[in-house]
């Protein structure tokens, strides 16, 4: 038996439709959403993935500022370019491409970001408030994986969820998020004990190691019937792999995401879906 591949290139495409109307709504209340990108540097992964998320800001409606930068730019002068765009009305969200150039700090750069423009939900107070269960702006590629559960009914309540990253983008608030449905949630990382024990006692793993040089999530590891969500993206043997074989973890799993055309396409969605909010945020309090 071959469990359900999960495409998450239709999902996406439901979710942009609901974004489609949305910023058609905004727009009769004079709010044109706009995004504003950072990409520092040269980056070609960095680059693909910022020039898909103007690509589809355009399809539904939503206006872009693309700012890209010198790899070599200073850490203050990084400061001064978000100051301007968290204090310029016609920007609703900041986005700054990651990972950054090794002068630059993570942490100083997304906290200086306006918490109410900061699709990506990096800032301390966005990260608090998913703490809180009062999540308004939350990272797009856990809210994204939220949604791909929802679309295909999955009920999360008293399930066991493997992570197999703890990153502030990825492990750290899709634990927030399982945790408000009920799911028993395990976070696993590279100094993980038994990491195989962990998965085989798992009804879902999500996993985003993106390095095959060091770890394949293989069918011996995981349950019969449970669910594996694949959010690594990275290149081996030529080709662009997660950290699964799909078509082998496909026979033993219930459902599965490929890669690419899995959680990549609705991390996307969802940076869309932020910036509506962010949009409608900034109408409410007339900024
Ligand atoms: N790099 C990889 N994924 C992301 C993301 O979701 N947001 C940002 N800003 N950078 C990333």
């Amino acid at each position: 038996m071959t469990g359900i591949k999960i495409d998450g290139k239709v999902i996406a495409q439901s979710v942009k439709e609901r974004v489609r109307k949305a910023v058609e709504e905004l727009n009769t209340q004079g709010v044109n959403p706009c995004l504003a990108t950072i990409l520092i540097g040269e980056n070609p992964a960095s680059a693909t993935y910022v020039k898909n998320k103007h690509n589809a800001c355009q399809e539904v409606g939503i206006a872009t500022k693309d700012h890209k930068l010198d790899a070599n730019i200073t850490q203050s002068e990084l400061s001064s370019i978000i100051d301007n765009l968290n204090s310029d009305s016609s920007v609703h969200g900041i986005l700054v491409q990651l990972p950054l150039p090794k002068q630059l700090d993570e942490f100083t750069t997304t906290s200086r970001i306006s918490p109410l423009k900061d699709v990506d939900g990096l800032t301390p107070h966005n990260v608090g408030l998913l703490a809180m269960k009062k999540a308004v702006l939350v990272a797009c590629t856990p809210s994204g994986i939220m949604e791909i559960f929802e679309y295909h009914g999955i009920n999360l309540d008293g399930k066991n969820v493997v992570l197999i990253n703890r990153s502030n983008l990825v492990g750290k608030p899709l634990y927030h998020l399982l945790l408000e449905k009920n799911a028993t949630v395990v976070t696993c990382h590279s100094r993980t004990k038994n990491l195989t024990e962990f998965c085989q006692a798992a009804d879902i793993v999500i996993t985003g190691v993106g390095d095959r040089n060091k770890f394949t999530l293989t069918p011996e590891m995981i349950k019969e019937d449970s669910i594996v969500i694949d959010v690594a993206i990275s290149r081996f043997q030529e080709k662009l792999v997660g950290d699964s074989d799909f078509d082998k973890i496909i026979q033993k799993a219930s459902f599965a995401t490929p890669v690419p055309g899995g959680v990549g396409p609705m991390t996307v969605a969802m940076l869309l879906k932020n910036t509506i909010t962010a949009a409608s945020l900034s109408s409410q309090i007339g900024r």
